[in-house]
């Protein structure tokens, strides 16, 4: 006879569903157990470099387009050497992976939150930017960089 109520059940009773049901997992484990936090929140330690000459990143060469890769956002701004500028995927709306570049900023289609080049809000649908990171060009080797 099963008399607990199982804890994810619990919780979700409680309301708690999504991202703030695995935040109360991760609120009670130890941090080095709570991989997905890290995921959900890459704030620093970002230094990663991408060869534009490279078919699969070969469309950053040209203003107007961008890649994701390891969870940041690079954007083509325009065609000149320091023309990027990159951000982390994670919205600091509600911690969903979906920006993407407009063409002039970043956005997230979850809710509408809208972003400029270095991850300032510009309308309020979040409280606060989202991260942006350094990125520098030499030859074909784009370094993106907290
Ligand atoms: S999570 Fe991005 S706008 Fe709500």
């Amino acid at each position: 006879m099963e008399s607990k109520i199982k804890r994810n059940e619990f919780l979700k009773s409680l309301g708690f569903k999504g991202a703030s049901l695995l935040a109360v997992y991760c609120g009670t484990t130890a941090l080095s157990s709570c991989e997905n936090e890290s995921n959900v929140t890459p704030s620093g330690g970002v230094d990663f470099t991408v060869d534009l000459s490279n078919a699969a990143y070969s469309k950053l060469n040209t203003a107007g387009n961008y890649i994701i890769l390891n969870k940041v956002v690079i954007a083509r701004t325009s065609a000149a050497t320091n023309g990027f500028a990159a951000v982390t995927q994670i919205c600091s709306h509600e911690g969903q992976a979906q920006v993407y570049f407009t063409g002039s900023g970043f956005a997230c289609p979850a809710h509408g939150a809208t972003f400029s080049l270095t991850g300032a809000k510009t309308n309020n649908i979040s409280s606060k930017g989202i991260t942006a990171y350094q990125t520098s060009l030499s030859g074909t080797t784009l370094r993106v960089f907290s």
